[in-house]
């Protein structure tokens, strides 16, 4: 299918701090969410690894492969015509050197249409950003709460080591990431970062000093059944509507209601 001419690139993603306008990313797994949002005009989708929890039912995001990811971003990529695509990196596909990384990163993009990965680290991974970037590949780095790290971080906690988040959002920029998301951070620290990189960086429970945002689309649009953490926004409630909808359907069939003479053949 051709690619829609006016898709935003990389730098312009990039630009778009410079010209003080807000990026707005949301995450998507499949082909008619990644169409839904791309017909709203926001700048980026994440083909992320929440899809583990979200989609899968695992318990975190280290089950996920890079099969499964390469799977979800070809339907996503298949879908979009306007905004950027970034597919996370699964866990550990980018801890096994920057040969088997470039290798990993390079299957994304030959096979999904998407145009750049995001991978959890900052100063530890800079050595695997560069040999990324310098293959040709955007990446956008991701530093504070990393849940790939989850059983090393003891749980989802505020990340609060100012010292260390700065040095790992430099280091990333050092290396050539275009942009790093900022996950569960201090507003001030969020803000301090935003303030001296040149990249944009994309908070989710960073505060309003960033540069976008960024939220998982099954917590904005309501889909849990589960508690929502305190950093989301629900802007809808349409699991309550789908189950609603369901038990009519149910019970028009139990009663003999469904299908009516419009659905039916003569
Ligand atoms: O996997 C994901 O959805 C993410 C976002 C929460 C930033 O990494």
């Amino acid at each position: 299918m051709p690619r829609d001419p006016h898709q935003l690139t990389v730098p312009e993603f990039v630009a778009r701090k410079a010209d003080g306008r807000k990026l707005t990313v949301l995450t998507a797994y499949d082909y008619p969410t990644a169409r839904m949002l791309d017909s709203t005009g926001i700048e980026g989708i994440l083909v992320g690894d929440s899809l583990s929890m979200v989609v899968q039912g695992h318990a975190n995001t280290l089950p996920v492969t890079l099969e499964e990811m390469i799977y979800h971003a070809e339907m996503v990529g298949r879908a979009v015509r306007h905004a950027l695509v970034i597919v996370d990196m699964p866990f550990p596909s980018f801890h096994l050197g920057t040969h088997r990384a470039i290798d990993s990163a390079g299957r994304i993009l030959k096979e999904t249409r998407c145009q750049a990965v995001k991978l959890e680290g900052g100063v530890e991974q800079a050595e695997t950003i560069a040999a990324l970037v310098a293959a040709g590949i955007p990446v956008m780095a991701h530093v504070g709460l990393r849940p790939q790290s989850i059983h090393q971080l003891g749980g989802y906690r505020v990340q609060r080591d100012e010292k260390q988040l700065l040095a790992d959002a430099r280091a990333a920029e050092q290396a050539g990431a275009f942009s790093i998301v900022l996950e569960c951070i201090p507003t001030g620290i969020a803000g301090r970062i935003s303030g001296e990189l040149h990249i944009p960086t994309i908070g989710i429970g960073a505060g309003r000093d960033c540069d976008g945002q960024v939220l998982v689309i099954h917590d904005l649009l309501g889909l849990h059944d589960g508690r929502v953490p305190r950093h989301v926004r629900a802007y809808a409630d349409l699991r309550s509507e789908a189950c609603r909808a369901i038990t009519r359907f149910r019970d028009d069939v139990r009663q003999g209601e469904f299908p009516g003479a419009e659905q039916a053949f003569q």
